[in-house]
C-alpha cells in the first residue's frame, strides 16, 4: 500500500491547464464507439477510470487508435456495431462505466457480464436494474442488486421514467438503452443532475430533445462520428482553487476548465462563502462551456449546503468539507446521503478522517456539520481507496501544522493519475 507524507505549505502560485474531464471522456468513448465513423479525441482523461471504458469497448470489438498526450482515434462500428466480449467485462472501480455501459449492452443482440474491483462490487446497481427492466432488458445480479451484472441483450421498448435519484449515471443509463428502444423513451429526475450525455448526444445531431426537465430520446437512429475535444475537468480543479483559497498570499490561473452548469456549484457555494474566483474567456467546446479559472486566496464564510445544488458538487463534497474547516463559522451540508455509496462511504470516511485532524466536525445521516475556524494538524489519516478522498485529504495535509500520512493514495490514479506532480510544481 503506498502512503504519502505531506507537510504545511506557505502559498500556491502559476497556471495549470488539467486533464480532460473524467465524466466526458467516459462518454466520449462510448458514443464515439457507437456512432458510425471515425471519431478523433483530444484532451481524454488518461485515469485508470477511463482507461476501464476504453478497454471495455476494445473487449466489445472497437478498435481505437491510441496516439498518446490524450488523442484518439475510435473507429466506429453504428448502433449495432459492437461484438460479443470473449470474457467478462472487469470495470475496476468505474461506477460509470458499469452504469452507462449496461444501458448500452442492454439493447445488443449478445449477452455480456459485467463487474468490477472489490468496492464497486459493493456499489448499487437496482437503481438501473429497475429501468432497465421496464424497458424488457434482461438482467440480473446475484442479489438483483450488486456486480456483477450479467445483460442478455434484448429488444428493448421506451418507457416514461421518474428516476427516484438525481444521478447522471442512471439518467445516461436508460437515455443510452433509449437509443436502442424503438419508439420515444423520456425521463425525468428528482433535480438536474450533469448533463454531458444530453450535451454529447445533441453535439453529434442525436435524436435527443429536452423540454422543461424532461428529456426525450428517440430509438432506431444511427449518431454520426464527430471530432470531440475535452474540456478540464471541474472536479480536479476543486482541489488547487481550494488550496489557492485557504493558503495566504496565493494565486492561480486554470486554463480551459468545463464551467457546464451542472457542475459549477462548487465555484457557485466557495463565492457565497466569499472565495475570490473570477471566470474569464467563457467559450463553448463541442457543446460544452468552457473557462478560465482565476483564483485568489480569501476569508472564507460558513454556509449551509443542500437541496438542488447536491447534484452539482456530488464529487466536491471532501475537499469542501476540508475548505469548510477553514471557514468562518459553521457549514452544514444536508440531503447528501447519496455521498454514502460513492467509491466510499464519503460522510462517514470524511468525518472520520478529518476529525483525526483536529476538525470539528459532526456526521449527520445525509451529511455533516462543520465548526470552522480551526487549524488542522497533521496525522496519520486513510483514503480508504478512495481517490476523492485521498486529493482531499492531501490538501488538508497542505494547511495543517506538521507532518500529515496519507496512506492508501494509489487510488488517485482512479481520477487524476498526475495529482501530485501537479501539485508540487505550483506550491511553495
Ligand atoms: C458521474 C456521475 C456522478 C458522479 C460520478 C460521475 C457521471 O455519479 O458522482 O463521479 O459521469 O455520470 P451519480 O450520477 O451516480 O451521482
Amino acid at each position: 500500500m503506498k502512503n504519502i507524507g505531506v507537510e504545511r505549505k506557505k502559498r500556491i502560485k502559476g497556471e495549470i491547464s488539467l486533464p480532460g474531464d473524467k465524466s466526458i471522456s467516459h462518454r466520449a468513448i462510448m458514443l464515439g464507439s457507437i456512432a458510425q465513423g471515425k471519431t478523433r479525441v483530444k484532451e481524454f482523461s488518461d485515469c485508470a477510470d477511463c482507461r476501464n471504458t476504453l478497454n471495455a469497448f476494445l473487449k466489445l470489438g472497437i478498435e481505437i487508435e491510441d496516439h498518446s498526450q490524450g488523442e484518439l482515434t475510435i473507429h466506429g462500428q453504428g448502433l449495432k456495431g459492437l461484438t460479443s466480449a470473449k470474457e467478462i467485462i472487469d470495470v475496476g472501480n468505474s461506477g460509470t462505466t458499469m452504469r452507462l455501459l449496461s444501458g448500452i449492452l442492454a439493447g445488443q443482440d449478445f449477452s455480456s457480464t459485467i463487474t468490477g474491483d472489490e468496492y464497486l462490487q459493493r456499489r448499487p446497481m437496482k437503481r438501473i436494474i429497475l429501468p432497465l427492466r421496464e424497458m424488457g432488458a434482461k438482467i440480473s445480479s446475484p442479489d438483483d442488486n450488486h456486480p456483477p451484472i450479467t445483460i442478455v441483450g434484448q429488444k428493448l421498448h421506451p418507457i416514461d421514467y421518474h428516476s427516484p435519484v438525481a444521478s447522471a449515471q442512471v439518467k445516461s443509463c436508460v437515455l443510452l438503452a433509449g437509443l436502442y428502444a424503438k419508439g420515444r423513451t423520456s425521463l425525468t429526475e428528482s433535480s438536474p443532475s450533469r448533463d454531458h450525455t444530453e450535451r454529447m448526444l445533441k453535439y453529434l445531431n442525436g435524436p435527443i430533445e429536452i423540454k422543461g426537465t424532461a428529456i426525450f430520446i428517440e430509438g432506431v437512429s444511427e449518431l454520426e462520428a464527430r471530432a470531440i475535444t475535452i474540456p478540464g475537468d471541474i472536479s480536479s480543479a476543486a482541489f488547487f482553487i481550494i488550496t489557492c483559497l485557504l493558503l495566504k498570499n496565493s494565486e492561480i490561473r486554470i486554463k480551459g476548465v468545463g464551467i457546464n452548469p451542472t457542475r459549477t456549484g462548487v465555484i457557485d457555494i466557495l463565492k457565497k462563502m466569499g472565495a475570490d474566483i473570477v471566470i474569464e474567456d467563457v467559450h463553448e467546446l463541442c457543446g460544452e462551456p468552457v473557462a478560465d479559472l482565476i483564483v485568489k486566496s480569501s476569508n472564507l464564510r460558513g454556509t449551509n449546503i443542500g437541496g438542488a445544488l447536491i447534484p452539482r458538487i456530488i464529487d466536491e463534497i471532501p475537499v469542501l468539507a476540508v475548505a469548510a474547516t477553514q471557514a468562518e463559522g459553521v457549514t452544514e451540508i444536508s440531503n447528501a446521503q447519496e455521498l454514502r455509496v460513492k467509491e466510499s462511504d464519503r460522510i462517514g470516511n470524511v468525518v472520520s478522517e478529518l476529525s483525526k485532524m483536529g476538525a470539528s466536525i459532526k456526521e449527520k445521516e445525509d451529511g455533516m456539520v462543520i465548526s470552522g475556524g480551526k487549524r488542522l494538524a497533521g496525522s496519520s489519516v486513510n483514503s480508504f481507496s478512495d481517490h476523492r478522498m485521498a486529493m482531499a485529504l492531501t490538501i488538508g495535509g497542505l494547511i495543517a501544522d506538521g507532518e500529515t500520512t496519507i496512506n492508501d493514495v494509489a487510488c488517485i490514479d482512479t481520477s487524476f493519475p498526475h495529482f501530485m506532480d501537479a501539485l508540487n510544481r505550483m506550491v511553495e
